[in-house]
């Protein structure tokens, strides 16, 4: 068969089909989108099968597998992003697989190989390609899971264990402004715990300090740090930056803080000093932001702490927004990737 020259393919090129979606309602939520890949460890072969893509649906679960009953589970967030040309890219999914790797060691969990983790992602999202929303309006957020599924009901892990990768197109993370409250009584992480790692049980316990700032009006939280109750950490789903001066500063993620891809991406952007920051440091801060898959970079309104309210700089100008349009226009196709961040998979 005779080749085509480059200019006729891309003339050729399909238009993309479109699930029925209103993309410009999405917020965070889960929205069924048609298939999602599981692969089951094999005992025997001391590895994961390879991904089968199955309907969208529930799982069967023993009821008394790890990861009901002693929370043996990881997770990880990424995204595909549509670009003008209707193609699509995932941003820095080995980062993914990495994180991953290391949570499974600290949780006693098998990992599926950098290799079974890509092939996982990418094999969901064409099963589920017409619901990477068009370019500009949203991204399809990708959550792989890996859980222990054997049962167990004495405390040790599970005899086995389940790699899954669901997608679902999303929106903004926060729609309004970012008013975060210093939370000084509950702690997310301590040292030597999970914080550092992505297990499914960082989240829950803080809930009920989260439930109340909402209610009283924030949008999140900021955690301390447990030891010393005197530096700032993270929110509940991203890490935090402040600026003063020309400086940025990030608090150290040493086990207790979870190290961010977005966050990484962000030092190779601009250039960050990460260290302990204490809590006084963000009275005199000019401006903070959050960073995070489902965030991506998002401007901090006003910090209070005990009480006291501190605001920041918002808006053009900030560096939140000069690093969220850098940082969006290499994931959707529109900047030049000159640090080869991006993976076409169509
Ligand atoms: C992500 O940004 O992917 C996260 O993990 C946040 C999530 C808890 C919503």
């Amino acid at each position: 068969m005779g080749s085509f020259p480059k200019q006729d393919q891309v003339e050729c090129k399909e238009k993309a089909e479109y699930a029925n979606v209103n993309w410009d309602e999405l917020g965070f939520a889960l929205t069924k989108t048609d298939y999602m890949c599981i692969m089951n460890f094999n005992q025997d072969e001391r590895q994961f099968s390879q991904g089968t893509i199955t309907r969208f649906g529930n799982i069967e679960l023993c009821p008394s597998s790890g990861i009901l009953n002693y929370g043996q589970g990881l997770f990880e967030g990424l995204k595909a992003y549509r670009k003008e040309d209707e193609g699509i890219l995932l941003f820095r999914p080995e980062e993914n697989a990495l994180r991953m790797k290391i949570g499974a060691d600290r949780m006693c969990m098998p990992s599926p190989t950098m290799e079974q983790f890509l092939d996982a992602v990418k094999k969901t999202v064409l099963a589920n390609k017409r619901w990477v929303p068009p370019h500009g309006r949203g991204s399809l957020y990708i959550r792989p899971l890996l859980m222990g599924t054997g049962q167990n009901l004495g405390v040790k892990p599970a005899s086995e264990y389940t790699f899954l990768v669901y997608a679902s197109p999303v929106g903004n993370y926060n729609k309004g402004e970012l008013n975060l409250m210093v939370e000084d009584k509950v702690h997310r992480a301590t040292p030597g715990g999970t914080g550092g790692v992505k297990a499914v049980t960082n989240y829950s316990p803080f809930y009920k300090p989260l439930t109340e700032a909402k209610a009283e009006g924030f949008s999140d939280v900021l955690f301390l740090d447990a030891l010393t109750g005197s530096k700032i950490e993270e929110g509940s789903a991203c890490n935090i930056f402040i600026l003063k001066g020309n400086v940025i500063s990030t608090p150290t993620a040493d086990g207790t803080i979870l190290p961010g891809i977005t966050e990484k991406a962000s030092w190779n952007l601009h250039q960050v000093e990460e260290l302990a920051v204490p809590i006084e440091e963000v009275f005199d801060a000019e401006e903070v932001f959050c960073t995070g898959t489902a965030m991506v970079v998002k401007s901090v309104a006003s910090i209070t702490y005990q009480g006291k309210r501190t605001e920041y700089k918002m808006g053009a100008e900030t560096v939140a927004q000069k690093l969220h349009a850098a940082l969006t226009g290499i994931q959707t196709g529109v900047n030049e990737d000159k640090l080869g961040w991006t993976m076409a998979i169509d």
